[in-house]
């Protein structure tokens, strides 16, 4: 089939070349016209693993192409839309600019049959709201959320868990749905749960999962904190209630807690959403789950200061982690990078390391200091602090290696990732969060 894809950040990238590695013949379309550069030469904007290789073979194949004209859109079946719907400044609720943006552009370039898949995470109604806006060209419009996990992007887009349409009622809802089932053919031919429901739902789907798994960190994170006044310790608990298959281990590591360009921004929209709409009292508990999440990054500097008998002045702190998870370097809202600026503002020097975030992180936070090197980053520290659960700090990092070049052997586990046994056998002071 013939799609576009408007918007190639994150989400809109991946699904481009994901889609024409399942075969479809596709146009990605971004008004960034440097995104669409290194998209065309194959090169991913963004560290993602698998997706050059998805790039490179979609283009060599003549399946996948990049452009900063929307007109190239017009003759595709689907069009996906894909743009980011980012915090509002000054507010919580979420910035609609892009998407009504990219609807705008596309509008004269639709033609009677044409499907408009929304994928972009956006407030219950808008979808209804855009339906009537592209209503004259005769085109139907689809929610279908998208549930990818950052790092795992490529995989989540082909193989997803379930897929989603919000359509509306009526014979024009069922054939787009139809149409969006021929889309995803391999994952619905291999049993993918395919669910067919309104525009709400949909659009709730999206929120409520992201609401979900939010509220299950800052749960795990509360327990932390009781666990810290109580000698109690987080992860045997963690273990011990996963079992319970009816709630399970995933999601359940207590640390510094969620950060990225989702979980954060999306609860804060839900939020801002469900007070628009009279119901604000429904997810306050939203604002709690933010609220624990944020304290837990002030907890891991407050450990820090702690262990260096209360002051951090003219101490070298090694931070071991700048993305905000493993596997990625966006460093949106990442707390490892607020556990770093609150290190330095109390006087510490600072010296972050990241196997792929340091850019990224160097052009945001020019203030601190970066080492590429994670034997510099630990030369002569007086603390380490793991804040981003990498492979190199978790599995391959030797204790007794590290110990030998800290000047003092202390590390502060903020995700809660290292076998403290080893560390302790090497002779540090090894400190988890909401662990004795
Ligand atoms: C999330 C959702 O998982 C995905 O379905 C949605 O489409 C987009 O938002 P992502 O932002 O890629 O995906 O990250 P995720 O893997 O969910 O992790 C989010 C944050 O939670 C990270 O900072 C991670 O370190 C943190 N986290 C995760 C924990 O603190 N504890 C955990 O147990 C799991």
């Amino acid at each position: 089939m013939r799609l576009s894809v408007i918007g190639c950040g994150y989400l809109g990238a991946v699904h481009a070349a994901a889609m024409a590695s399942i075969g479809h013949d596709v146009v990605g379309i971004d008004v960034d016209a440097n995104k669409i550069e290194a998209l065309s030469n194959a090169r991913a904007p963004f560290f993602e693993p698998g997706l050059t290789e998805i790039l490179t073979e979609g283009i060599n194949a003549g399946k996948l192409r990049f452009t900063t004209d929307i007109a190239a859109a017009a003759g595709a079946a689907v069009h996906f839309i894909g743009v980011g719907t980012p915090q509002q400044r000054g507010g919580d609720a979420a910035d609609l600019t892009f998407v009504d943006a990219a609807i705008d552009a596309l509008i004269p370039h639709l033609q009677p049959g044409d499907v408009v898949a929304g994928k972009s995470t956006v407030p219950v109604g808008t979808a209804e709201r855009l339906a009537k806006r592209i209503a004259p060209t005769g085109a139907t419009l689809v929610w279908n959320p998208e549930f990818l996990r950052e790092g795992w992007a490529v995989q989540d887009t082909i193989e997803p868990d379930r897929l989603v349409a919000g359509v509306p009622s009526g014979p024009d809802g069922l054939r787009a749905a139809d149409i969006l089932r021929d889309v995803y053919h391999p994952a619905v031919a291999s049993g993918t749960p395919f669910i067919v429901t309104d525009y709400a739902t949909a659009e709730l789907v999206k929120v409520a999962a992201n609401a979900f798994l939010a509220t299950k960190i800052s749960f795990i994170n509360a327990m932390a904190e009781i666990a810290e006044v109580t000698g109690a310790d987080v992860t045997q608990l963690a273990d011990a209630i996963g079992h319970d298959v009816r709630i399970g281990r995933r999601f359940l590591g207590a640390g510094i807690g969620f950060g990225g360009g989702c979980l954060p921004k999306d609860i804060r929209a839900f939020s801002a959403r469900a007070e628009e709409l009279g119901r604000g009292e429904s997810v306050a508990f939203l604002r709690e789950v933010d609220a624990i999440n944020l304290r837990r990054r002030e907890r891991a500097v407050q450990m820090v200061v702690d262990a260096l008998d209360g002051t951090l002045f003219e101490k070298k702190v090694a931070v071991l982690g700048a993305a905000f998870k493993p596997h990625s370097d966006d460093i949106r809202d990442s707390p490892a990078l607020d556990v770093a600026v609150g290190l330095k503002g109390l006087g510490a020097h600072v010296v972050v390391t990241d196997p792929a975030a340091i850019d990224n992180a160097a052009r945001a936070y020019p203030q601190l200091s970066f080492a590429r090197d994670l034997d510099e980053a630990l030369a002569g520290a007086d603390a380490v602090i793991v804040v981003t659960e990498w492979d190199a700090y978790r599995r391959d990092l030797d204790p007794v290696r590290a110990a030998a070049l800290v000047s003092n052997p202390i590390v502060v586990d903020g995700r809660n990732c290292l076998d403290a046994v080893a560390w302790r056998a090497a002779g540090w002071t090894y400190l988890g969060m909401g662990r004795p």
